[in-house]
């Protein structure tokens, strides 16, 4: 049976004064159920985090991670430096990062393999545009995405590996994949992760992410295949991410 997981997604927002609010709130109302929880922050608040949630059940973890080691790479942050502080997961893939800062497939596959040898958790992010959706290449746009990852971890790694299937169409724009749509995705997602190793695929937990809210929390985590949300706007509220978590 696998467990529920919620992640949240700061993305570039916070202070340590409101960070401290947010966490509070999280920490205080976070009774651990069914479901797991997680804030991934901005690399210079997981101090912060290591520091108020070092003694509750919430984790934490970065939203990228360097494909490499150590060195000349300004600006990157190390797989062992989000260690460091404490940090159980590194997202990956996200869509902004491949929107914005030019990761393609390749390099996502790369990121995921560097926190994977170092001990820790990635969250390998999948997704269509919309406009990849509406010429019916949803399927191959994420198969695509996950292929690459699955070229370079080998069999044993995709053991400890999370997926997040996040459709661009979704993020921050308060439209949802359907529960049947994000259903039909998470399980072609799964099928072809069971075609190189069918334990990882049983056992791995797939996110939804896209405006997942509360209020439409339940029925997406009640499809067979989803087992969690990564969630961006919602998380910044102690009440809505806390909302989301009982909904699992
Ligand atoms: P959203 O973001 O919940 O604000 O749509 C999700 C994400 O980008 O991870």
């Amino acid at each position: 049976m696998r467990r529920k997981l919620v992640i949240g997604n700061w993305k570039m927002n916070g202070s340590r004064a409101a960070n401290s609010v947010l966490l509070s709130g999280i920490v205080a109302g976070f009774k651990s159920g069914k479901a797991d929880a997680a804030v991934c922050v901005p690399a210079p608040y997981l101090a912060q985090c290591e520091a108020e949630l070092a003694e509750t059940p919430v984790a934490w973890g970065g939203q990228d991670v360097s494909a490499y080691a150590a060195g000349a790479y300004t600006g990157e942050v190390a797989a062992s430096m989000l260690l460091d502080f404490g940090s159980k997961f590194a997202i990956v893939g996200h869509s902004e990062r491949r929107a914005y800062h030019g990761e393609n497939n390749e390099l996502v596959a790369q990121k995921a393999l560097a926190a994977v040898n170092a001990g820790l958790v990635p969250v390998v992010c999948v997704g269509e545009t919309l406009q990849q959706r509406e010429a019916g290449k949803t399927a191959v746009t994420v198969c695509l995405q996950l292929q690459a990852v699955l070229d370079v971890l080998d069999t044993a790694a995709l053991e400890k590996i999370v997926l997040a299937y996040e459709p661009v169409w979704a993020i921050g724009t308060g439209k949802t994949a359907t529960p049947a749509m994000a259903q039909e995705v998470h399980a072609l997602l799964r099928k072809q992760v069971a075609e190189r190793n069918a334990a990882a695929a049983a056992g791995m937990q797939i996110l939804y992410g896209g405006s997942m809210k509360p209020e439409n929390a339940k029925d997406l985590l009640a499809q067979p295949d989803i087992d969690g949300g990564l969630i961006g706007g919602a998380a910044l509220k102690a009440e809505d991410f806390l909302g989301i978590i009982e909904a699992a």
